[in-house]
C-alpha cells in the first residue's frame, strides 16, 4: 500500500504535538494520508508545527489543570507528594481523563488509542521514582482499558519509547553537571549505537493504529534495544563484593 494511503480517511487526534515525539508522530500520520489535529499548551509551537505541515490543524490545549515538565534527576528524599501529583497529572489522569471523553465516540467509529509511555515504567530508572511511577501506570491502565473496551472493537495500545531524541532529552541533558557525558551516555545506552528519532516514534504509532489490528493491550517498546542484555548497574556508592579466582 503507498504510504500515503495507509491511514486515508481516518481523523487523528495527537496530544503535545508541537515538538518532540508528538510532531513525530503528527507527521507520521499526515504522510500515512489521515487528517491529523493535534493540541499542545505551547501555542506558538503548535502554530508554527501547523504552517510546517500542511494538512494538520493546531488547537491550543492544556490537557491537565496544572500540566508541568517532568522534574529533572531526582533522588527519592528530594521527591515532593506535590511533584508526584502533577506528574500523575500530567502523565496518567490526563490519559485517564481524554480515554473517557474520547469513548464514547470511538465506539461508534471503532478507533483506537495508542498511548505513550516509557521503557522506564518496566524496567525502572535511578533517580526518577514518580516518574517511573507515573509510567508504569500508563502501561497497566492502557492493558485495563484494552480488557473493557474489546468489546467494543476498541483497540488500546501504547508505546514505550527507550532515548528518543527530542528537545526534552536535550533540556535534560543540559541540565547536568557535564550535558556532553550525559548525552553520550544515552547514546551508548542502546546496542544500536544511537538515540531514536520522533519519526521512528511516529512510524510504530502509524503500524499500530493502520495494520496492528489483532494487537490490544500492547506495550510496543521503541527502545533499540536498551533493555537487552546485562551491563553496569551497581552506582558508585554500592559496595561489591567481586569474587576472586581461586
Ligand atoms: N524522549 C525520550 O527519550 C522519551 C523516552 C520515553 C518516554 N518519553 C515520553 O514521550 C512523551 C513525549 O516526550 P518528548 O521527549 O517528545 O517531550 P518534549 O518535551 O520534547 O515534547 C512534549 C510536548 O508536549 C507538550 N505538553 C507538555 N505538557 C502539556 C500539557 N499539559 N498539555 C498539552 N501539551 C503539553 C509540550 O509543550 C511539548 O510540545 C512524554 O510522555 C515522555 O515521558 C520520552
Amino acid at each position: 500500500m503507498a504510504a500515503g494511503a495507509r491511514y486515508a480517511g481516518k481523523v487523528v487526534v495527537v496530544t503535545g504535538g508541537a515538538r518532540g515525539i508528538g510532531a513525530g508522530i503528527v507527521k507520521a500520520f499526515v504522510d500515512s494520508g489521515a487528517q491529523v489535529v493535534f493540541c499542545d499548551k505551547d501555542e506558538l509551537g503548535g502554530r508554527a508545527l501547523e504552517k510546517d505541515i500542511p494538512g494538520s490543524v493546531f488547537i491550543p490545549c492544556d490537557v491537565t489543570q496544572e500540566g508541568d515538565l517532568q522534574p529533572p534527576a531526582q533522588w527519592p528524599e528530594e521527591t515532593s507528594i506535590h511533584g508526584f501529583r502533577q506528574l500523575l497529572e500530567l502523565n496518567l489522569l490526563a490519559i485517564y481523563t481524554l480515554t473517557k471523553l474520547t469513548l464514547p465516540h470511538l465506539r461508534k467509529s471503532r478507533g483506537n488509542i495508542i498511548n505513550i509511555s516509557s521503557l522506564v515504567g518496566t524496567i525502572g530508572q535511578s533517580q526518577a521514582v514518580s516518574y517511573v511511577a507515573t509510567k508504569g501506570a500508563v502501561t497497566a491502565m492502557t492493558k485495563a482499558f484494552a480488557l473493557d473496551e474489546s468489546q467494543y472493537g476498541v483497540r488500546i495500545n501504547c508505546i514505550s519509547p527507550g532515548n528518543i531524541w527530542t528537545p526534552l532529552w536535550e533540556e535534560l541533558a543540559a541540565s547536568t553537571p557535564d550535558p556532553s557525558a550525559t548525552i553520550q551516555e544515552g547514546t551508548l545506552a542502546q546496542p544500536l549505537g544511537r538515540m531514536g528519532q520522533p519519526d521512528e516514534v511516529g512510524a510504530a504509532a502509524v503500524f499500530l493504529a493502520s495494520e496492528a489490528t489483532f494487537c490490544t493491550g500492547l506495550e510496543l517498546l521503541v527502545t533499540g534495544g536498551a533493555e537487552l542484555g546485562y551491563g553496569r548497574k551497581a552506582s558508585p556508592g554500592t559496595p561489591v563484593a567481586i569474587p576472586t579466582l581461586t
